[in-house]
């Protein structure tokens, strides 16, 4: 399935969706400055914007993201129970599932309308598996990106001494974006394996069959591979981080996110250059419970 949508991750893909990006997040911010101070960050900013470029990308009407967005908040949330998770899914994928029938009646310029051509050509996949595919991508690229777009800004406005660097182009987009996936580790629940035979990592032996949960979120703020790694330093090499994952599926969105995430830094500080925390940062709600962490909400105000 990987193979059948590479290509729309690849540089010479990603960059021609650029004037696209610019426009979406020119016109959330112009949006976003027309708030009443102080306004919250997530609600009006990252989740739009990361809604509109996923749902651009793909084909999803980005008019259909409160749904996704509360179905989604349901799956992920650790506390919902499993029916009511499992009824949330089924929802989620009945909704996919009416956007790939509607593209394969009428095929668009997007990725969906792409992956549902691609197959129809090769016979390679179910229609099971190319709504599956289909609601991965969604996934991956809606709430993660709207969630490294909250606690990114929070980290720059707490750290402006880097935040200059970035913006003067000190530290590269890529060393800055790679920093702060590192650093803020979203992908906090570990990610699920199995083990295919005995292994011996430090002192403990995982036999073969055991579950176990990789914690990318430790891994990350690891003092004998990083430097200081608990604080954001994007001078300090951090490209081996595993924020994205490792191995066989490592994120297949990374260069797009990292894309997606400097034009949307470096527009917000550019064009809100006074842009402060309106509480203290302690104060602010964390989502523990989530798969993924993050922030529920980010009150700010930008001056005049
Ligand atoms: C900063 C933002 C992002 C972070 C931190 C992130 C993180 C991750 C991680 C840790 C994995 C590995 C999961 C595993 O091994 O079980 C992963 C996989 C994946 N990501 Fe991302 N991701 C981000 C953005 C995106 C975007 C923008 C997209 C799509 C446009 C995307 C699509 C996917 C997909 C489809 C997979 C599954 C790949 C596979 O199983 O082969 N991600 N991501």
């Amino acid at each position: 399935m990987r193979s059948l949508v590479i290509r729309e991750f690849l540089n010479e893909h990603v960059q021609s969706l650029l004037p696209e990006m610019q426009r979406i997040v020119a016109s959330a911010i112009l949006e976003f400055k027309n708030l009443s101070q102080p306004a919250d960050l997530i609600e009006h900013f990252a989740y739009p914007v990361a809604s509109q470029i996923i749902g651009g990308l793909l084909g999803v009407p980005s008019n259909d993201s409160a749904f996704v967005q509360e179905t989604t908040d349901r799956i992920l949330d650790r506390v919902s129970s499993p029916e009511v998770a499992e009824e949330n899914a089924f929802a989620l994928m009945k909704f996919f599932a009416e956007i790939v029938a509607g593209k394969s009646a009428s095929p668009a310029n997007d990725l969906i309308s792409r992956l549902v051509q691609t197959v129809a050509v090769s016979h390679g996949a179910s229609g099971e598996e190319i709504v599956g595919t289909t609601a991965l991508l969604f996934l991956g690229g809606y709430d993660t990106m709207a969630q490294v777009i909250g606690l990114g800004a929070a980290a720059l406005i707490r750290s402006p001494e880097q935040l200059a660097k970035f913006i003067d182009d000190e530290v590269s987009g890529a060393q800055m974006i790679d920093e702060l996936v590192r650093y803020l580790s979203v992908n906090h629940a570990g990610l699920p394996r199995a083990a295919l035979e005995d292994v011996i990592i430090g002192d403990t032996k995982i036999k073969r069959g055991d579950g176990v949960l990789v914690m990318i979120n430790s891994a990350n703020r690891d003092c004998a591979a990083f430097h200081e790694p608990d604080r954001l330093n994007a001078e300090t090499p951090s490209r081996h981080h595993v924020g994205f994952g490792h191995g066989l599926h490592k994120c297949i969105g990374a260069h797009f996110a990292r894309v997606e995430l400097d034009l949307v830094f470096r527009s917000l500080f550019q064009e809100m250059p006074n842009l402060s925390l309106a509480t203290s940062f302690e104060d602010l709600d964390f989502r523990d419970d989530m798969v993924l962490y993050g922030a529920r909400t980010l009150p700010v105000t930008w001056g005049n």
